[in-house]
């Protein structure tokens, strides 16, 4: 039974870990910049999974932005939560650990009283979309060759 904890992301200690699960996770890395940026703007939207031992080896991270727009849900202009990056390491998946990121991200963002959220993912990641559809997502609409690579992206929303 693998034991672990969510907390926010710390600037100062955790941004060498978080890079490196970004970057064995997914296609998509970002400069050290972007990933503080994020944590800058939104600490409490910025959370990670650590195992709960001595040594805390980060295994999963999310991080989210508040942007302004307009609501997927006829809400008019609103503030909406905006999952940005999301990943778990290989060895630990299928244990809610990116339910419960998802959980906590979604709990920061009603505090800061965002109604809805959005994120992209590829069409060929089933994974993703299902924890997604899990957690009450549904597909909005498709944004054709939105990654580099040529891949179109599903855009998924739900409230919150
Ligand atoms: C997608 C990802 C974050 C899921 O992390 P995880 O911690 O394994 O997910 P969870 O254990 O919380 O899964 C919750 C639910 O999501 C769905 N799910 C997760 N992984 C799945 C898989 N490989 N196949 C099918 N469904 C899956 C299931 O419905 C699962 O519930 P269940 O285990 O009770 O059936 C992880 O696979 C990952 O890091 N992938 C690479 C990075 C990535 O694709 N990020 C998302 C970019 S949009």
């Amino acid at each position: 039974m693998v034991k672990y904890r969510i907390r926010r992301f710390n600037q100062e200690t955790d941004i060498d870990e978080v890079q490196q699960v970004n970057s064995v996770c997914l296609p998509e890395n970002y400069p050290k910049f972007f990933f503080l940026e994020i944590a800058d703007k939104f600490p409490e939207g910025f959370n990670v999974a650590e195992i709960d031992e001595d040594l805390g080896e980060i295994i999963g991270y999310e991080m989210t932005r508040i942007e302004r727009g307009l609501s997927n849900f006829g809400f008019g202009i609103c503030k909406k939560g905006h999952i940005i990056s999301i990943a778990v390491l290989d060895k630990y998946r299928r244990l809610q650990i990116a339910k419960k990121l998802m959980a906590a991200a979604h709990d920061a963002l009603r505090l800061r009283a965002v109604r809805e959220v959005y994120l992209e993912v590829r069409e060929s990641n089933q994974a993703a979309v299902n924890l997604y559809q899990k957690l009450g997502y549904h597909q909005h609409k498709i944004s054709r060759h939105y990654y580099t690579d040529g891949e179109s992206a599903i855009i998924m929303v739900s409230k919150i």
